[in-house]
């Protein structure tokens, strides 16, 4: 992992997975630590964030390193017109770990082949969010005890939904069964699917939500990605199709932990929120932990 890009999860192996959860656990630990004085972490977004972008920053902060970045690209000489190569090759004089969000499918890629620091994707279109994945399999490992033969349900959007694209891909390694619950619309793109096949992962398509939720371990629940839709029609015939509601929950398994990379609109009542199986926030949390995993290994320093 030292020096090396994170863009696709694909990029890690499982035991880079299992080296990640062991340094946040450590880092959930003992957080604050003196170990990135004199380092520089950017970070770029071009698209929106709060989770993401201030998890990061939070990971940094902690760790006694310094932030630089635009959280706009309007106030970035890109609105002047500079490449998007230009700015990555300037961000990188002043910084040792570019961290970059960006709307277009493989531009963190492209950004990581012309950066002569390390680049982590924070997010490319509807393509990958790796180190989301690595809190998400942290949240799972640390709800479930372990991340082998788990029954997971994907809910909501999975044709563009990047966080259920990454965590797929991760856990082809721990021998899953999935249930894929989205609108006919928005089902997971066969590219995916057809890893699975090739792993001789089982997995299941549901139009209905409560169908499979009785015998789920984790229930991922993903927003309807508004931004994502060309045509505005086809998202106001999905934007509704799944509400999860507390009394849903009933005669669930008592392991059963729901997750969600958050931002929420409606598709999670807020009646869940109480409930001890609601596990978003704490999700969210375990995002500072894993991040400092990812630069410290990236670093060279953990
Ligand atoms: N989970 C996630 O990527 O959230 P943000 O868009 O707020 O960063």
């Amino acid at each position: 992992m030292k020096n090396k890009s994170l863009i696709s999860i694909s990029d890690y192996s499982r035991d880079d997975y299992m080296q990640i959860i062991e340094l946040a656990e450590h880092f959930e630990k003992k957080p604050v630590q003196n170990i990135l004085e004199g380092k520089v972490v950017a970070t770029l977004f071009f698209e929106p964030s709060t989770r993401t972008r201030l998890s990061f920053e939070s990971a940094v902060n902690k760790l006694g390193g310094r932030i630089i970045g635009f959280t706009d690209a309007a106030s970035s000489s890109v609105k002047k017109g500079e490449s998007l190569k230009d700015t990555i090759l300037t961000v990188a004089q002043y910084s040792d770990l570019i961290v970059m969000r960006h709307p277009v499918e493989g531009s963190a890629r492209y950004a990581s082949e012309v950066s002569p620091v390390p680049v982590v994707n924070a997010g490319d279109g509807a393509n990958q969010h790796p180190t989301q994945c690595l809190l998400d399999l942290y949240s799972i490992k640390k709800t479930q005890g372990k991340l082998d033969n788990l029954n997971i349900c994907l809910v909501g959007d999975l044709k563009y939904g990047r966080t259920v694209h990454s965590l797929l891909q991760a856990m082809v390694n721990f021998k899953p069964t999935f249930h894929f619950i989205s609108p006919k619309l928005l089902q997971m793109p066969n590219e995916y699917k057809m890893e699975l096949e090739a792993n001789g992962i089982k997995y299941y398509e549901h139009e209905e939500l409560t169908a499979s939720l009785k015998e789920a371990d984790i229930v991922y629940v993903t927003r309807i990605q508004k931004e994502r839709f060309s045509e505005p029609m086809d998202y106001e015939k999905v934007k509704n199709s799944y509400i999860l509601k507390n009394k849903m929950l009933e005669g669930t398994k008592s392991n059963m932990r729901i997750l969600h990379p958050l931002p929420r609109v409606n598709e999670i009542n807020v009646d869940v929120d109480e409930n001890e199986k609601a596990y978003y926030f704490p999700q969210a949390l375990n995002g500072v932990y894993t991040r400092q995993a990812i630069i410290t290994s990236i670093l060279g320093i953990k």
